[in-house]
């Protein structure tokens, strides 16, 4: 196994247990970072604990942590560990079990390997560049889905409520294009489970760079595609990002460019 997600996986699974536990707690306490974006005490707590394990084993890495880091922080260069403490805190908040940790590992700006794990529901994705994609050890692959209509669409929503105003319609045309639709709350999970084949496709914008870090890892290696809505490869800090099972790839980017 690469001998950075060696290194990664107990201590993402050792902070999982904690976070099962202070799921079910009732004394979260609640701050707004918005409007409707929340942060609890879980969040930091959990973002320390992660930063500190990660500092010991990867010292030569920089853990750019969600409550820690300027929000309009793009992709770095060099060793770095893209790190959600809690990906789905609104999810997280309302006891809905789509929620994560997500920890992605790029170096000199190219993926290298990422973990998911959902400690509610005990579902550990990883994967590393050129390894495969896994879920609790086992190998998956992206759906072999090949049509918008027999497509499940997944995709989630920005916490600006202006943004969200301005794309809506983009999704009302989803709804009539494909199967159904899904917004699960935690963008982490939504590709993971493009890469697992239960989504056939998920889009999103504006997601900050430690949302899909470790997801991207893993939908590719599941065999799926990612890119911006231009059909370009995706990287962080891009605001649009598109990702398939591959064969439904062009015409949801037609489709999604064909909707101002
Ligand atoms: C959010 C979730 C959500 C997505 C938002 C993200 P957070 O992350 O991933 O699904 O729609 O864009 O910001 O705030 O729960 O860590
Ligand atoms: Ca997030
Ligand atoms: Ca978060």
């Amino acid at each position: 196994m690469n001998a950075i997600l060696e290194g990664l996986l107990p201590i993402v699974k050792s902070a999982g247990s904690k976070m099962k536990q202070f799921f079910d707690s009732a004394d979260k306490d609640v701050q707004f970072k918005g409007e409707i974006d929340l942060v609890t005490q879980y969040d930091v707590a959990l973002e320390r604990e992660l930063t500190a394990a990660f500092n010991k084993v990867f010292p030569d890495f920089r853990v750019i942590g969600e409550e820690s880091s300027p929000f309009d922080i793009g992709m770095q260069s060099g060793k770095v560990i893209y790190l959600d403490p809690i990906d789905g805190t609104t999810s997280f908040v309302h006891r809905f079990p789509f929620t994560c940790i997500s920890a992605g590992v790029y170096i000199d700006e190219q993926p290298h390997c990422g973990v998911v794990y959902n400690p509610i529901l005990n579902e550990l994705f990883c994967a590393a560049k050129g390894e495969g994609a896994y879920m609790n050890g086992e190998r998956i692959h992206v759906s072999n889905t090949d049509k918008a209509v027999r497509s499940l669409f997944a995709t989630g929503f920005p916490y600006d409520k202006e943004l969200r105003r301005k794309t809506v319609h983009k999704f009302a045309h989803m709804l009539d294009i494909t199967q159904g639709m899904r917004r699960a709350g935690s963008a982490a999970l939504d590709l993971c489970y493009v890469a697992r084949g239960t989504f056939d496709v998920y889009y999103e914008s504006t997601l900050r760079p430690w949302d899909m870090a470790a997801g991207i890892v893993i939908v590719e290696e599941a065999g799926g595609k990612v890119t911006d809505l231009a059909g370009k490869p995706f990287r962080l800090g891009l605001d649009y990002l598109l990702a398939t099972n591959g064969k439904v790839h062009e015409e949801f980017l037609r489709e999604l460019n064909s909707v101002k």
